[in-house]
């Protein structure tokens, strides 16, 4: 089995930072506080978070918060979303500079997004996901503001997206899907409701996930893939059954997904790399206990050092 590029993936990432102009950078403009947490979180986990300079990022995140309402959007002028709100956090977090933040104008922003029903919306065009009710949360709970939100009725709309099959759905009624599982156990794990999870029904049907070539799939009868294996690993782990996996089989696989000349991991092997997968790859075998790679929290998806200094060194 080949071993982990470390050194390599580094250099990727700071190079895709750096070319501004180029094509990915243009392709993932709209995403760039997204992509500025992917990337930063690898390279905190590979121990290089000092190949960047702090002050320029967190002066260009500043910019990105829109002043009214107190959301971020995804680059400089963009309209502020919750998806860019929690990587604006997230980041910051990870540079521990949450001082530069108004908690409460951004907390507000946040709570101002929960429904009647304690659905969220990802923005003030009301679109009704999941995901938004983990970004709300995960965030809420990193600013230490979950009193602003009626957390009983969250956690009461998660279960309501709870199927038979023991997974979770965007909306009630919605088919499982490894992605929305992660949030919707993020979410549970984060509030201390696990307690609504049938481990072993949701345990069986992840681990039902791993393909023939070791990689994982995100629903039946999907190839595997990379970014997966973050989904699906920190899902098991949250609920406890990460031993129901080969976890061999998926390092192996992960690791052949690797651009050993010049850095960046794909989504499976021979494909072209992107920071997305080369983020969620690096986290995956962080949950794989990859030497050399920082633990990464499954619930908070930063490292656990990081979220422990948020809460317990206060
Ligand atoms: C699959 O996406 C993944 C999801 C649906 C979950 C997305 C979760 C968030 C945005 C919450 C924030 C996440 C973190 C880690 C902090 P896809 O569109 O690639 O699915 P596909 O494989 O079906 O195309
Ligand atoms: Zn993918």
């Amino acid at each position: 089995m080949g071993e982990l590029e470390g050194k390599k993936h580094v250099q990727y990432i700071v190079s895709v930072e750096k070319k501004k102009d180029s094509f990915e950078a243009l392709v993932i403009e709209h995403l760039r506080l997204n992509g500025a947490y992917w990337g930063l979180t690898t390279l905190d986990l590979l121990n290089e978070i000092e190949a960047v300079k702090p002050d320029e990022i967190v002066q260009w995140i500043m910019q990105c918060q829109d002043i009214g309402s107190g959301g971020f959007g995804g680059n400089v002028g963009h309209d502020p979303h919750l998806l860019y709100t929690l990587s604006a956090v997230q980041v910051l977090a990870l540079l521990n500079r949450l001082d530069v933040l108004d908690i409460d104008k951004v907390s507000d922003y946040v709570a101002g997004l929960q429904n009647e029903d304690g659905s969220f919306s990802g923005d003030m065009w009301g679109e009704v996901d999941t995901r938004f009710s983990y970004i709300a949360i995960c965030c809420l709970s990193l600013l230490g503001q979950l009193s602003k939100i009626n957390v009983e009725s969250a956690v009461n709309y998660i279960v309501s997206c709870k199927n038979l099959d023991g997974g979770f759905g965007s909306i009630p009624g919605g088919e499982s899907h490894a992605g929305q599982i992660f949030c919707c156990v993020g979410t549970l794990a984060i509030t201390g409701s696990l307690h609504h999870v049938d481990r072993d029904l949701l345990g069986w049907w992840l681990c039902e996930r791993q393909c023939k070539d070791g990689g994982l799939n995100g629903r039946p009868e999907k190839l595997a893939d990379v970014c997966y294996s973050w989904w699906v690993l920190s899902s098991l782990v949250m609920i406890d059954r990460v031993h129901w996996i080969d976890k061999e089989k998926l390092t192996r696989f992960i690791l052949n997904c690797q651009d050993k000349e010049n850095g960046g991991i794909s989504d499976r092997p021979d494909n072209a790399v992107d920071v997305y997968h080369t983020y969620f790859g690096v986290a995956g075998l962080s949950l794989l206990e990859y030497p050399g790679i920082k633990p990464i929290d499954p619930a908070y998806a930063l490292p656990v050092d990081v979220v422990n200094r948020i809460f317990f060194s206060k």
